[in-house]
């Protein structure tokens, strides 16, 4: 059964986009049949992955508003096990044209319930608001993964998002994880941007990733060709991080089946491929699904 995972944070540009396009084309490429959901009305997942505007498309739209089922709705994302749902701008109406609707959180997850035996990762790149549809997105997630730009006021602004996590919880997904915190647009050259992750490790702990995504050209280029990096040029620094984020991922849902079952030191396969080639290997902290992590 597919694991759900939101990719969201309110402020814009932080790299959701991105992730959702190049964890999704790496998990595929992992041989996990993985489905993007673009729910924002930018489109910017869909144009990433080389489609271009169709108005005769059936989109997110359809879904949550029309009740067209995901099966009907998804495209082949012209990569090896990895499908689309894509949007266009309709979708900016649905998040008005919902309000008057019944259990108008929920449409996303009836949606997506339908579907989940038939991948093993559902990834939703959501806008960069709180609206609706965001809200949809988290009330059909497993977990949510925050990218986090590594600038001025990151930690305040992780925190007002674990916050209105923490409501959600208590609203409309009781069981909402946090996948985890995902550095991005990293700039080891910069003071600053070694600072703010310091930072905020120190004060996540083992709810930010290992893996950190690094500011890229590559990452940049890739969309405009309609193709995710890791096809666009494998042997970049923002191919191999996405490539280690889905391992690290995988590795994560590992743990969480073998939960209760004894990890060895050496750890699984996957797990110890995870931690291979990344960051410091941070022993000990093997990271959890942080439920009702807010506790700390
Ligand atoms: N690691 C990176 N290195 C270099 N450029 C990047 C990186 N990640 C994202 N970008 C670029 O930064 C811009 C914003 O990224 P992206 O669209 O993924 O953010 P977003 O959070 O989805 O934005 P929005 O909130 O508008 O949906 C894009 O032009 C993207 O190509
Ligand atoms: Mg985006």
């Amino acid at each position: 059964m597919a694991r759900v995972i939101s990719i969201a944070n309110q402020k814009g540009g932080v790299g959701k986009t991105t992730t959702a396009v190049n964890l999704g084309a790496s998990l595929a490429a992992s041989e996990q049949k993985t489905l993007i959901i673009d729910f924002d009305p930018q489109a910017n997942a869909t144009s990433s992955l080389g489609f271009q505007r169709d108005p005769a498309r059936k989109t997110s739209y359809n879904t949550i508003i029309l009740g067209d089922s995901i099966e009907r709705v998804a495209i082949d994302a012209k990569v090896d096990s990895l499908w689309l749902v894509p949007s266009d701008k309709n979708l900016v109406g649905a998040a008005v044209e919902m309000v008057s609707m019944d259990h108008r959180e929920y449409r996303l997850k009836a949606a997506i319930e339908a579907v989940r035996d038939s991948y093993a990762y559902i990834l939703i790149d959501c806008p960069p608001t709180l609206d609706l549809l965001t809200l949809n997105a988290l009330a059909a997630s497993d977990s949510v993964l925050v990218p986090i730009q590594c600038e001025f006021l990151a930690i305040e602004g992780v925190s007002e998002l674990l916050d209105t996590l923490m409501r959600i919880r208590r609203t409309i997904n009781s069981s909402l994880a946090v996948e985890g915190i995902l550095l991005t647009m990293y700039d080891d050259r910069t003071t600053l941007s070694k600072q703010v992750a310091a930072d905020l490790r120190s004060f996540f702990g083992g709810q930010v990733f290992e893996t950190v995504i690094p500011r890229n050209v590559r990452l940049a280029e890739a969309p405009s060709h309609g193709m995710p990096v890791i096809f666009y040029d494998i042997h970049s620094k923002g191919a191999e991080s996405y490539i280690q984020l889905a391992k690290e991922v995988i590795a994560n849902a590992q743990k969480r089946v073998g939960a209760g079952t004894e990890r060895t030191d050496s750890g699984t396969g996957a797990a110890a491929a995870a931690a291979g080639a990344g960051s410091a290997s941070g022993a000990g902290n093997a990271r959890v699904g942080a439920v009702g992590g807010e506790s700390e």
